[in-house]
């Protein structure tokens, strides 16, 4: 039986597994400098921005700000859980996965049982209710579906489905308690359950895995809402998953582009008229969550909307979700559907070619961005711009830094007349919103060698002297340094002297009082192990500090050519060039 998988052999395989090796299998890659490079898996792209390094065991896409080790990179491409790709990677280099015994091992593996159980109800509730359509049954929800133009093929391929119009349809051939936690059926005031959804057409919610997490069904009369769906569940929540996308990516190749629309009609009549790319939020707006799941299949995303004050009400939430994400490489439209029509209405009524090119036409975001936010103002009026300013700022903030921000910057400068848009503290917190370097223990080793050898410090390399005074080192370590610097003939009594004053004194001698470092034989040799061990942890940290902030909001040219080098690309590759 499947327990936690110990630390301590994810940690012994990831130092075993070759990254190229795995991708490379899977993404044909092509040395350049130390590094390798294709065309991004995960994103749409002519030029190839994804890197692999050997040395560091990572990927980074350049493009659309992916990144890895090599499981990270198995569960994204092969669809695996985090379990299921280190089964994989263990098998490819012949390993064995231990498992932990104990509680803990216990509990995950109720947990983790319990998952599953809600897994397979809900995939034996979609077996039962694809059957039922197909039973006499169910014949009233196959004319309804005729007459909205679907067919049997597509109906298969969405899994769609027919709940009958009894009370315990489910709850008579699966284990109540359970549907009752999937949310497929109700619990009663006294004791025992019934089935949610009755006499609706169901629409099963599935994962990119192809899991059925929930469902969605529609009532064939007037009565009850329109649409029900599964409440939120360990297995389901609506503000994460999207309905078509195990679909979409079923449909072969990867698109460019994902529709988002808002009914599960509108993504199955755009399949049926040969447009397999569109997948529906479950009934809310469009979360951050989402978006991030989209752009990892796709460069472009286009919304849907209607032209209504409900569409314009939920154009601005994505809006706000996907500021943050627009890294360069991705690409935001958003498409306005006339009046009294959705996608589903209109892709029947013109056809998938007048869609498509309506898609192609839809309204960019910077354009969007800017008429929605001046509605209802006169920019001639200077009262109106300041309001304009106002509202777009914050919004413009959140943008990750790059050209394109810098280009919405410049448009909010001229609509609104105003020479500054940028404020003094948004500057410095672009700056300082990249985390501060956490200080490593390695750091206290060297502080600790130079306090008890301070002519060792002689033998530093100037490199390390330059780093240490710009303070990145944690404070004493770097006022440790400018000290030595300007004497360096100093011993240790003089040095503890000279930090008489200073908050770091009780730090410096703690340090002083470990014996341990005054013994030492070779003190030039410790110094520079531990000096080099450091620089490797802070290269590691800003490593860590530059990859956060490329998933966060992008980074700037700068910070991209230094993430380079610490990946250990060299400075005239083919990859910098493509990125600038
Ligand atoms: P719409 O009301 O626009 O319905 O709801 P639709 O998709 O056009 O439905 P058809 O064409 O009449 O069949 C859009 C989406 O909002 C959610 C559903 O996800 C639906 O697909 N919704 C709508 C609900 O969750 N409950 C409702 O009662 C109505
Ligand atoms: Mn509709």
């Amino acid at each position: 039986m499947a327990g936690r998988i110990p630390q301590s052999f994810i940690d012994e395989l990831l130092a075993r597994a070759d990254i190229v090796e795995i991708i490379n299998a899977r993404v044909p890659l092509k040395k350049t400098g130390r590094n390798f490079v294709a065309r991004c898996p995960f994103h749409d792209e002519k030029t190839p921005s994804f890197s692999v390094s050997p040395n560091k065991q990572f990927y980074y896409c350049f493009g659309c700000g992916v990144s890895g080790s090599a499981i990270g990179f198995l569960m994204e491409y092969d669809h695996l859980t985090f379990p299921e790709a280190i089964e994989t990677l263990a098998a490819h280099y012949g390993l064995t996965v231990p498992r932990e015994n104990g509680a803990g091992r216990e509990k995950d593996e109720a947990e983790r049982q319990r998952l599953q159980a809600l897994y397979r109800v809900n995939q034996e509730a979609a077996v039962f209710y694809a059957h039922q359509l197909r039973e006499t049954v169910g014949r009233s929800a196959v004319e309804y579906l005729r007459r909205r133009g679907v067919d049997g093929k597509i109906a298969r391929r969405y899994g769609v489905g027919y709940a009958p119009p009894e009370w315990e349809a489910l709850c008579r051939r699966y284990d109540a308690q359970l549907l009752g936690e999937a949310g497929l059926a109700i619990a009663k005031e006294g004791r025992g359950h019934y089935d949610r959804f009755r006499d609706r057409i169901m629409f099963p919610i599935r994962n990119r895995r192809g899991q059925v997490l929930g469902f969605g069904g529609r009532t064939l009369g007037e009565q009850g809402p329109k649409y029900l769906n599964t409440p939120e569940t360990p297995v389901f929540h609506k503000g994460r998953e999207v309905y078509g996308l195990y679909e979409m990516l079923q449909s072969g190749g990867r698109p460019s582009r994902i529709l988002v629309v808002e009914g599960y009609m509108d993504v199955i009549a755009l399949a049926q008229q040969g447009i397999p790319y569109a997948v529906a939020t479950l009934g809310t707006a469009a979360t951050s969550d989402h978006v991030r799941l989209l752009f990892h299949h796709a460069g472009e995303l286009v919304f849907c909307f209607d032209g209504d004050a409900a569409g314009r009400k939920a154009a601005r939430r994505a809006l706000e979700a996907v500021l943050p994400q627009l890294q360069a490489g991705r690409k935001v439209t958003f498409l306005w559907l006339p009046e009294e029509e959705d996608p589903d209405s209109l892709v029947r009524k013109e056809g998938a070619r007048a869609f498509e090119e309506r898609v192609r036409q839809a309204e960019p975001l910077s354009s969007y961005f800017f008429r929605g936010l001046s509605e209802g103002l006169d920019l001639s009026q200077m009262e109106d711009r300041a309001a304009l300013l106002k509202q777009a700022r914050p919004l413009l903030q959140r943008l990750p830094e790059g050209a394109f921000r810098q280009m919405m910057r410049a448009r909010l400068k001229e609509l609104a007349g105003s020479r500054d848009v940028e404020t003094r503290t948004e500057r410095n917190e672009s700056i300082q919103r990249l985390p501060r370097l956490r200080q490593p223990r390695v750091e206290e080793r060297v502080a600790a060698l130079l306090v008890h050898h301070p002519r060792s410090f002689a033998c530093l390399p100037d490199g390390f002297r330059e780093a240490a005074k710009i303070g990145r080192h944690g404070e004493l370590l770097a006022q440790l340094v400018l000290t030595l610097e300007m004497t360096p003939e100093i011993n240790s009594t003089v040095l503890l002297e000279k930090f008489q004053a200073n908050p770091h004194l009780s730090h410096l001698q703690e340090l002083m009082s470990q014996e341990a470092f005054q013994s030492i034989e070779d003190p030039q040799r410790e110094l520079l192990d531990a000096v080099t061990a450091l620089n490797r942890k802070i290269d590691k940290l800003r490593l860590k500090a530059l990859l956060g902030k490329a998933e966060r909001e992008g980074l700037t040219q700068e910070e991209k050519a230094e993430l380079l080098t610490l990946m250990g690309g060299s400075q005239g590759s083919p990859l910098l060039v493509d990125i600038q």
